[in-house]
């Protein structure tokens, strides 16, 4: 039987809620569709860690995760304790950057059973796949202040935009695109406003997207994007954004699909040199945290999306993948549902819920 090692990482708040549900399910996954799951616990990348040791991570990190094929991860961030800024430098942002996961797949879509708050929408109209890019952009740590604590203060913060950095973004999403019906690929920019890097994206945008010549393109500036995905969610098919706007779109996204509890992630290396790393879109939640109403269906979705790309999309993993789907796609329909989608049930009776279907697939 195939192997795959994972560490899990809960992480902090709703993070080690979702967290059992999310692995209760791909477990059932991988008992029905025959393969093993070597899953290795840890305790570290997360605040509670931090406030004993002064960080969030050990420094051997890297050799604790060696021989891994995939983390999945929860959430990290409690702002009360840890600045989140500290929290995910130290944690999510360093695993992006250190195993190279320049890919962050994050899919939006209208189920069955789940009211629209867009009115007159039904499942079909929102169905599109936000690639973000997810290690340089807008997110770096470059500048600094100036004349600190005086009327003269001044804030520098760098944006990275690098050739090779954008250029693979942008093949992967023509990719995507392209293996899809309707072969469409929406650009975000802002090349009116930000007068140096978003024309110059643009600009690779047109260059790569010369090798795909079947895929239709529309650039868009970020703010009429934005009110498209409100109003026209049906021109969407992949989008591919920079760092920041792509993190923006896909909070919007899943917002207008019902819920942020439903939205999963894919941080990829496609290269696989490196592990990748699979969570949900959405954060701790401490706000309902210690309550067990959290929806675990963004984490179970980002499991079945583990799967699926721990076996390249063959065999035993892509039926898993499309089990844990179909049974997502059921208990929406059916209930149980979490409060968030107007249900009472709790994080763990969902979880349940998608684990007997999967069971029984
Ligand atoms: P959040 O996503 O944690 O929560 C936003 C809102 O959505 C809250 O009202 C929350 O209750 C609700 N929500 C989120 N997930 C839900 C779920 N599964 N079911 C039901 N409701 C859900 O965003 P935030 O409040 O901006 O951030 C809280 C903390 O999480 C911060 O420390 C932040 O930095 C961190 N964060 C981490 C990640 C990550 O680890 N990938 C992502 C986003 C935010
Ligand atoms: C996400 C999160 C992170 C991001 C934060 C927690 C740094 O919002 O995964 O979308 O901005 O990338
Ligand atoms: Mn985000």
């Amino acid at each position: 039987t195939p192997t795959f090692r994972i560490a899990l990482i809960a992480g902090d708040g709703i993070g080690k809620e979702v967290m059992p549900e999310g692995l209760r399910v791909v477990l059932a996954a991988a008992e029905r569709f025959g393969f093993e799951l070597d899953c290795r616990t840890i305790e570290w990348a997360s605040c509670d860690y931090y406030a004993q040791h002064g960080q969030m991570m050990p420094d051997d990190w890297k050799e604790q995760l060696r021989g891994v094929d995939a983390l999945y991860f929860g959430a990290v961030g409690w702002p009360d304790t840890v600045p989140d800024h500290v929290s995910l430098w130290g944690s999510l942002l360093k695993f992006r950057r250190e195993f190279d996961q320049y890919i962050n797949l994050r899919p939006v879509r209208l189920f069955e059973g789940v009211p629209c708050p867009l009115a007159g929408r039904k499942p079909g109209d929102i169905d599109y796949l936000v690639v973000r890019e997810n290690t340089e952009g807008e997110y770096t740590s470059l500048g600094g202040v100036m004349y600190e604590g005086t009327e003269r203060e001044i804030v520098i913060q760098e944006s990275v935009f690098s050739r090779h950095g954008t250029d693979r973004v942008l093949k992967y999403a023509y990719e995507l695109a392209q293996s899809r019906k309707r072969k469409h690929l929406t650009v975000a920019t802002k090349s009116n406003g930000i007068a140096i890097s978003m024309p110059w994206w643009d600009g690779r945008a047109d260059a790569v997207g010369r090798d795909y010549p079947d895929v239709t393109i529309d650039k868009q500036h970020i703010d009429i994007l934005s009110a498209r995905f409100v109003l026209q969610p049906t021109r969407f098919d992949v989008v591919v954004a920079s760092n920041l706007f792509g993190d923006i779109l896909s909070d919007l996204g899943p917002a207008t699909t019902g819920t942020i509890g439903l939205a999963p992630s894919a941080n990829l290396n496609p290269e696989r040199k490196f592990p990748s790393l699979f969570e949900p879109v959405h954060g701790s939640a401490p706000d309902i945290y210690g309550q067990n109403i959290a929806n675990p269906i963004a984490m179970i979705w980002s499991g079945a999306l583990m799967l699926d790309f721990l076996t390249q999309g063959q065999g035993a993993g892509r039926a898993a993948h499309d089990a844990i789907l179909g049974a997502i796609e059921a208990v929406l329909r059916d209930g149980p549902r979490t409060r968030d989608l107007g249900g009472t049930a709790s994080t763990t009776e969902v979880g349940t819920a998608i684990a007997e279907r999967v069971a029984a697939a």
